[in-house]
C-alpha cells in the first residue's frame, strides 16, 4: 500500500496472548486471540503505513502488507517492540502476561507418584506498553494502550493510560459474557486525556478501521 495518508510511517502493533513458560514443555497464557490487534495492523496498512505487527501464538494469517514477528514470552515481545523503534505509532492490543514463572524448570516437572505438587513463584515481567511511552526521544509520536477490565471500565482505564503514560487508552469490557476474548465484536471507549468515545457494538474489523482512520487524522498535521 504505496499511498494513504499514513504513508511514510511507521507502526508497531502488538497482538495475541503471550506464552510464559513452566518448563519445556508447559505455559501459563490466555484466551486472546489476536483478531482485534491483527486487525488494527492490516486497517494501518491500507492507510498505506509500514506496520511491524509483534504477536504471540495466534491461530492468524499475518495481514497483507504487513511485517509479522512472532514471539512467545512478554520479554521477547519487549525486545522485537525495541528492535522496531523509531515508529511514529505504536499500539498495543496485546493481552500479555502481567507475571512469569521466576523458577522455571529447565526439565519437564515429573509427576513422580509422591503425590508432592510443584510450587509456581511468580515475578512480574516487563511492561511493553509503558516501556514504550516512556522511551524518551525514541518514543513514538501516538501511544495507543489498550484496557481490559471487568468493572468501572472507564474508570479503571482512565488511571491506567495516566499510569502508563501513553496518549490514548481504549476500553474494553472482558467480562465473560461480553466474549470480548476470542470473539469477533467489540465494544470500546477510547480515552484521550480530556476525551471519552463511547463505541457502539462493532466488529473488530470495524473498530480496527475507526481507530486507524482516528490516527490518521491525528496525525495528519505531522
Ligand atoms: O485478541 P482478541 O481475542 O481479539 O481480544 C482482544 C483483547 C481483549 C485482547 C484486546 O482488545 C485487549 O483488550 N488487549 C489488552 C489486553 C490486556 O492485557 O489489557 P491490560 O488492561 O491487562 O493491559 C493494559 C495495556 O498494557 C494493554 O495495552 C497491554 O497490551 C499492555 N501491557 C500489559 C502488561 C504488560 N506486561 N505489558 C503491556 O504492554
Amino acid at each position: 500500500f504505496k499511498t494513504g495518508p499514513l504513508f511514510g510511517k511507521k507502526a508497531i502493533v502488538t497482538s495475541g496472548p503471550t506464552h510464559e513458560p513452566i518448563d519445556p514443555v508447559r505455559y501459563i497464557a490466555n484466551r486472546s486471540s489476536g483478531k482485534q490487534g491483527h486487525a488494527i495492523a492490516a486497517e494501518l496498512a491500507k492507510l498505506g503505513c509500514e506496520v511491524t505487527l509483534v504477536s504471540g501464538p495466534t491461530r492468524l494469517e499475518a495481514p497483507n502488507g504487513v511485517k509479522l514477528v512472532e514471539i512467545e514470552s512478554a520479554r521477547d515481545m519487549l525486545v522485537a517492540c525495541q528492535n522496531a523503534l523509531p515508529a511514529d505509532i505504536a499500539v498495543c492490543a496485546a493481552a500479555v502476561a502481567d507475571w512469569r514463572v521466576d523458577n522455571e524448570a529447565g526439565q519437564k516437572l515429573k509427576k513422580d507418584g509422591s503425590g508432592q505438587i510443584p510450587e509456581l513463584k511468580l515475578t512480574e515481567n516487563p511492561d511493553i506498553l509503558a516501556t514504550l511511552s516512556q522511551a524518551g526521544d525514541q518514543r513514538p509520536k501516538l501511544v495507543v494502550g489498550f484496557a481490559a477490565e471487568t468493572q468501572n471500565i472507564r474508570e479503571y482505564a482512565s488511571a491506567k493510560r495516566i499510569r502508563k503514560q501513553c496518549d490514548w487508552i481504549v476500553a474494553n469490557d472482558v467480562s465473560p459474557s461480553t466474549g470480548t476474548f476470542g470473539g469477533n465484536e467489540n465494544k470500546v471507549h477510547v480515552i484521550a486525556r480530556n476525551q471519552c468515545e463511547d463505541w457502539p457494538t462493532l466488529s473488530k474489523k470495524e473498530v480496527a478501521k475507526r481507530l486507524a482512520a482516528k490516527i490518521a487524522d491525528y496525525l495528519k498535521e505531522d
